[in-house]
């Protein structure tokens, strides 16, 4: 099963809930909150106050998108705030065993993800302690930006050793994705697709939500 996560950062934030809430109505199965320290990455978007406010909203999966340096710092405040997924980044901390088991201990569903240019065989031990695992296909920092087609070949390879490991960790994608790379992504081994702009700035939500959804790769 194919699950899409819209990414709050396309969203309008003076209407934040009601937003949330028409993606719920439009068929989202997450909720992708892109939390940006403006170290890690040069952007700053949101952090816990906004994540708590909203968690009255929707009743949907919050999956949150660490780009902080230190998160170990910051997971337990993640976790009350109201998140279900919790992804870090392996370039951000010295010890990303230890955290992802803590998120596990927290209730939480654990998650790592890397850079477009961090290799991918860094996630391998780290498997059997991932519920996910989030291949970045653009340079994090900012929405609306275009796929980077060699991050594909890293989503082959990492569902290709989750199978090989027999996980059952998901692979979510994140940056770029639309209608026109979907099926590229999900018979490389996509499970989650995270879209900010192909959802929230389409005139028609629940259709955009289901091309990416139902996208089938053309031979
Ligand atoms: C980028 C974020 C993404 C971003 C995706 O650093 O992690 O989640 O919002 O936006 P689009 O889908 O517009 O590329
Ligand atoms: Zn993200």
């Amino acid at each position: 099963m194919i699950r899409v996560s819209p990414s709050v950062l396309a969203a309008d934030f003076a209407a934040l809930g009601n937003e949330l809430q028409d993606i719920a109505r439009a068929g989202a199965d997450f909720v992708h909150l892109d939390v940006m320290d403006g170290v890690f990455v040069p952007n700053i978007s949101f952090g816990i106050p906004v994540i708590r406010g909203i968690r009255k909203a929707v009743t949907l999966p919050f999956d949150v998108h660490l780009m902080i340096v230190e998160p170990e710092r910051y997971a337990d405040q993640f976790a009350q705030a109201g998140a279900d997924y919790i992804t870090f980044h392996l370039e951000a901390t010295s010890d990303p065993a230890g955290l992802l088991s803590h998120i596990r201990a927290l209730g939480k569903y654990a998650s790592v993800s890397i850079k477009p240019d961090t290799p991918v065989e860094t996630l391998f031990p780290l498997l059997p302690l991932c519920d996910m695992v989030l291949i970045m296909t653009v340079e994090p920092g900012f929405g609306g930006q275009a796929l980077i087609p060699h991050t594909i070949d890293k989503v082959r390879i990492i569902s290709q050793e989750i199978k090989r490991q027999k996980c059952k960790t998901l692979v979510e994608v994140d940056g770029g994705v639309y209608a026109g790379n979907a099926a590229e992504l999900i018979s490389a081994g996509a499970d989650v697709l995270v879209a900010g702009s192909a959802v929230f700035k389409a005139d028609d939500r629940r259709a955009a939500i289901e091309a990416l959804r139902s996208s089938i790769q053309k031979s």
